[in-house]
């Protein structure tokens, strides 16, 4: 008792301030509960749905559920990005805890596809537009973390670009400006729009900041002969195929049985080509290219 008194005062004084007051400060302060702590009150009033249908909320909880993996999974990458002398253990031990939470978004994608009625979804979504998970901004911030922004332009311009390409032209071709076009005016959709206006400009700072800082370049970065190193690129490619095949596979499937499995080919609230777009064969997102051979990048989502 007297060895941590002795700490805070000392912790306090090299603050340059009165230990006395903080402990003073101590004994009147309340004992922390579960309930505040864990800010229960505000959490369980962030459900606002649009409508009285009583599938929505499940609809907006999962979508918030989802926010909070991807905020887990860019917590532990941006302690590989940040940290310039992470060693193989450390980076594999964040490798890995983020490949469970991308196991846990994969695994529960089963509560979109078979947890909500179809006849309600197919109302209450129509008050959404053109709000549309698109928007996700994490989503898309993880992207630029875990790779180049030359890595992650569409299929047609791929082999037009490289690590020199200048940043513009980069996002002008990003493999997401196809999912944010409307199909029959080839203009950019009010989802892209709305989605630019808040975010293009810190994207860009990302894509710039982390450039040759990324996930993919720590890795590259390490001796390629190491055993441990080659168990990291396990996980590495794990993640990889879970987050840009796995999610996305699950993702379309859902959005096929809302929008399409009655023939009806739905516009969806994005208003995109999403049958086409939303395909991972399609789309092309590979964040750790040279871990995969030439012929599994061939049949990349196939
Ligand atoms: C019934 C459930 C769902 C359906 C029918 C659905 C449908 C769609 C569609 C059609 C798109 C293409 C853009 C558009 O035109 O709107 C899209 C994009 C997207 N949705 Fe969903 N979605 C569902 C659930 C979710 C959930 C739970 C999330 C989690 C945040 C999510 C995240 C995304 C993301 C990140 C994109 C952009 C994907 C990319 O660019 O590769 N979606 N969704």
């Amino acid at each position: 008792m007297d060895d941590i008194i002795k700490d805070i005062e000392e912790k306090y004084r090299n603050l340059g301030q009165n230990p006395e007051t903080y402990l003073k400060g101590l004994y009147h302060s309340k004992p922390i509960n579960y309930w505040d702590y864990i800010e229960l009150d505000t959490l369980l009033t962030l459900q606002k749905p649009r409508t009285d249908f009583p599938d929505e909320p499940i609809f907006i909880m999962y979508h918030q559920v989802t926010e909070l993996l991807l905020k887990l999974i860019t917590h532990e990458i941006k302690q590989i990005v940040d940290n310039e002398l992470i060693d193989t253990k450390l980076f594999r031990e964040k490798i890995e805890r983020i490949n469970r939470y991308a196991g846990v978004l994969t695994a529960s994608f089963s509560v979109m596809r078979e947890g909500m009625d179809y006849d309600q979804y197919n109302q209450f979504r129509l008050t959404l537009a053109p709000a549309s998970g698109f928007q996700s901004a994490q989503f898309r911030f993880i992207e630029l973390f875990c790779t180049d922004a030359h890595l992650l332009v569409n299929a047609r311009t791929k082999s037009q670009v490289n690590d020199s390409t200048d940043m513009e032209f980069l996002f002008e071709n990003l493999y997401w400006k196809d999912g944010g076009l409307d199909h029959k005016t080839g203009k950019k959709t009010l989802t892209l729009q709305h989605f630019e206006d808040k975010y293009l400009d810190s994207l860009k700072l990302a894509a710039n900041k982390y450039k040759g800082k990324n996930v993919y370049h720590r890795f590259l970065s390490l001796d390629q002969n190491d055993e441990d190193v080659k168990e990291l690129k396990y996980a590495m490619r794990e993640f990889d195929h879970t987050y840009n095949v796995i999610w996305p596979m699950a993702h379309i499937k859902t959005a096929a049985y809302y929008l399409n499995s009655k023939g009806e080919n739905k516009a969806a609230t994005g208003g995109s080509e999403w049958q086409k777009y939303l395909h991972p064969s399609y789309q092309r997102r590979i964040f750790f290219p040279q871990l995969w051979t030439a012929e599994e990048i061939e049949n990349w989502g196939k």
